[in-house]
């Protein structure tokens, strides 16, 4: 793919993006006071925590939020999946997320969160930030029978597993973010929060 099409995904999703702040500016003009009163109100809102309820995403189903002007993956990890992920050990570049930068230090481990079913990541691509298709079929044609479930950047072909790690030899230097989160109940987390304990 040529950086005209990297480009024209990159603003695809930053339009996206762009008409989310729209909205909350809105929102900040027809309250003028609270806004004068309160200078931060604005920015806090635009990274303000997301809370999300998991309990309807089905085994093996991703749904994506929005926090701080970003996608985050949310997925319920199957048996299968997991068990995907610990053959792919040998094939990904930083098997244990040892790069510090790339997680909170509360997430750690092959499948990097706090419980091994659901997995919470940052989409942008760590190459050239695109965002990766999510990929959870095995051995699906156009990726090859290699293939054990993932996310794919379509932008220059980075490969990454279900829980984020990149493969070995791809355009993308890293694994994907995972970004601070915390659990309110089995039902509920939160994105942009550390756990209490951390
Ligand atoms: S942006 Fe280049 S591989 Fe994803």
């Amino acid at each position: 793919m040529n950086n005209g099409d990297v480009s024209q995904s990159r603003r695809r999703f930053l339009i996206g993006a762009t008409s989310v702040v729209g909205g909350v500016g809105a929102i900040g003009a027809a309250v003028p006071f609270v806004a004068s009163w309160n200078p931060s109100a604005k920015a806090e809102a635009a990274g303000a925590p997301v809370s999300v309820n998991i309990d309807k995403i089905e085994p093996g189903q991703q749904i994506t939020v929005e926090w701080r002007g970003k996608p985050v993956w949310i997925v319920r990890r199957t048996d299968e999946m997991l068990q995907n992920i610990e053959k792919l050990n040998d094939r990904v570049k930083d098997p244990q997320s040892e790069t510090t930068t790339q997680q909170p230090e509360y997430v750690e481990g092959i499948y990097r969160s706090l419980k091994p079913e659901i997995a919470v990541l940052v989409g942008i691509c760590t190459h050239l930030g695109c965002v990766p298709s999510y990929r959870p079929e095995v051995a699906p044609a156009d990726l090859g029978q290699d293939w054990l479930g993932g996310f794919f950047c379509p932008c220059h072909g980075s490969h990454y597993d279900l829980a984020g790690r990149v493969y070995q030899s791809q355009p993308a230097p890293l694994n994907l973010e995972v970004p601070p989160y915390r659990y309110d109940s089995d039902a509920t987390l939160t994105v942009g929060l550390d756990p209490e304990a951390a």
